[in-house]
Parts: structure tokens; sequence; C-alpha cells
């Protein structure tokens, strides 16, 4: 097998096995890409699990529980996913811990109170649905796979982050005060999930070649601004976007500039919770070796045992 036949493969709609032929760089930006989408699930879980001992009610802790625990298996299946390609989870956490691998820049942001809860569900989870949805029908079979499961559950994440949004829009003054400072706080770094304009965009080509990407991050973003947008008008919620209009040729709502010099002294590591997020990544891993110390001497007692 060689590129071409590789990607007569691609042309034809077949699905890549991790035991195919792929070319080198196929796998690597596979990694590149798989392992990210991982570590931003994890990381991911940090800005919410802030307020699970704080949740204003049971119910909404149970599902703010039930969400944070969703994204870590959701992280589990991509990091396993990402494994299939030949390289091992120490090396995958190693990666994130040194700063080498990144992970989504929206999560270095803090939630100051309940409703950025909402906020994020219904604009963080909503874009991420959008992202994902098109990677249900990613060339690689692992990643494909662990995206229908993991989007039938992001879906659920969205509906409950709108639930608290509108219910806050529709209560007292200071609560809908409260909504609409959340969304404030979570509208610009939403629309950064996509990645950056499809011009700057340095991967795109490859990825859309191989059938990895099979949208645009314009698009996809251009997707998910008129579905949030009647959304928002729905509740009451403005946007801060001063640039926002409806665009009657193309019948589009258009987002404004994106503060792209912002996004980048988030990415290198000047956002508001950076260190914090590397930092509570970091102790966990410590903390958790001795799990992984004793799960590998069970294996080997058990390998022995069964030799
Ligand atoms: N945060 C951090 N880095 C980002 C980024 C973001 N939002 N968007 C782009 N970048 C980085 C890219 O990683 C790339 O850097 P690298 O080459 O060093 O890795 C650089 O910016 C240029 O961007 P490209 O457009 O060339 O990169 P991609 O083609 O990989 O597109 C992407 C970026 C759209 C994020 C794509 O990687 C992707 O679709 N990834 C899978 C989905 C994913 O990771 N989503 C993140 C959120 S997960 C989540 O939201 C959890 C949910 O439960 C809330």
């Amino acid at each position: 097998m060689d590129d071409t036949q590789f990607e007569a493969r691609i042309e034809a709609g077949e699905s890549i096995e991790p035991k195919d032929w792929m070319p080198e760089r196929y796998r690597k930006q596979l990694i590149r890409m798989m392992s990210q989408h991982a570590h931003s699930e994890v990381v991911g879980m940090l800005p919410e699990g802030n307020w699970i001992t704080r949740a204003p009610s049971l119910r909404r802790k149970i599902g703010l529980l039930s969400k944070v625990q969703d994204e870590g298996g959701h992280g589990l299946y991509l990091y396993a996913a990402t494994e299939t390609l030949g390289v091992s989870r120490d090396e995958l956490i190693e990666a994130l811990l040194d700063g080498s691998a990144k992970y989504s820049a929206m999560f270095n942001y803090p939630t100051p109170s309940w409703a950025d809860i909402g906020a994020i569900g219904w604009l963080i989870d909503g874009a991420a649905i959008v992202n994902q949805t098109m990677l249900t029908d990613c060339s690689y079979g692992p990643y494909k796979r662990a995206m229908i499961r993991i989007c039938k559950e992001e879906n659920a994440h969205q509906r409950q982050g709108y639930e608290i949004v509108t219910t806050l829009a529709r209560g007292t003054e200071t609560q809908r005060r409260m909504a609409q400072e959340a969304v404030d706080r979570w509208y610009w770094p939403a629309l950064t999930l996509f990645g950056p304009h499809d011009a700057d965009s340095k991967n795109s080509d490859e990825l859309t070649r191989w059938g990895i990407k099979r949208k645009s991050n314009d698009e996809l973003r251009q997707w998910f601004m008129n579905r949030v947008v009647p959304q928002a008008k729905a509740i009451g919620i403005e946007f801060p976007d001063p640039g926002l209009h409806y665009d009657e040729t193309s019948g589009d709502w258009r987002h404004g500039p994106i503060d792209w010099d912002e996004f980048r002294r988030v990415l290198a590591g000047s956002g508001p919770c950076n260190r914090d997020r590397i930092e509570a990544r970091r102790s966990a891993h410590e903390d958790g070796a001795w799990v992984r110390e004793a799960a590998a001497a069970y294996e080997a007692k058990r390998r022995e045992r069964a030799a």
C-alpha cells in the first residue's frame, strides 16, 4: 500500500482501522488531534467540578455530577482510541503536563457563578457537539466510534446547560443579570473552540484530504452561530457581540471579529487559569501513581500465574 492507494481508500469512504497501513503523517496528525481532544475533555472537568459542592439544589448537583463524570469518560474513550495508534497513555499525559500538547484554550477561564455552569453546557458543549458530530464521519474507525457515543451524552449536556440559563433568565432580576454576565464570559471562548479562521488553519488541508475533518473550522462556527442565536433570542439573552447581524443573502447569523490576540495569549499560557489547570492535572496524576502501580503489579502477578 502507498499514499495513492491509501487516499483512494479515503475517497471510497472506507474506514481506516488500527492494523491498516497508513501514512506516518496521518498517524501523527490523529495522535495530535485525538490526544488534544482527550486532554480537553479531562481539563474541561475542572471549571465545572468547581461547582459540584456549591450547586444550588440537590437536583442541580446530581445533574452536574453526572455531566462531569461523563466528561471524564469521554477523556478515557479518547485516550484509549489514541492508544490504538501505537502511543502509550503515559506518553500522552506527559505531553500534556510538559506543555508540548494542547487542550482547548477556553478551559483556562474561571467559573465565578453558578450561571457559568449553564453557559458552559449551553455554549461550550453546544459548540463541541457541532464539531464532534462532524467527527462521527471521520475516516479513522476508533475515533469515529468514540464520537458516536460521546455525542449522545454531549447533547444531554447542552440541553442541561440551556435549561439552567433559561431558568435564571426567567427568574429574578439578579438571576437574569447573573445569566447574562456568564454568557458574556463564555460566548467568545465558545467561538474559538472551532480553531482559527480557515485561512490560518495550518492543519485543515491535510485533515480534510484524509477525511478526518469533513467541514472547515469556519463552516462549523457558522453552523453553531445559526443554532445559538435563535436560542438566545428565545430567552431574552443578548450576546456580547456588537458586530452580530443577520445576513439576509445567506440566511446566516454573522459574528463580529474574534480577538485572536487574546486567544494566542491564552494559548501561550497567559489565561486566568492556565497554571491552575495544569497544576490540578499534575497533582491528580501524582496522587494516582499508587493506583497505577498497584494495577500494574496485579496484572504482572495475574500473567505470572496464567503462564
Ligand atoms: N484551543 C487550543 N488550541 C487550538 C484550538 C483551541 N480551541 N483551536 C486550534 N488550536 C490549535 C491547534 O491544535 C493547532 O495547533 P497544533 O498544530 O500545535 O496542534 C493550531 O491551533 C492551528 O489550528 P488548526 O485549525 O490548524 O488545528 P486543527 O486543524 O487541529 O483544528 C480543532 C483545531 C478544530 C480543535 C481540531 O483539532 C478538532 O476538531 N479537534 C477535535 C475536537 C476537540 O478537540 N474539541 C476540543 C473541545 S472538547 C470539549 O469541548 C469537551 C466538551 O465536553 C465540552
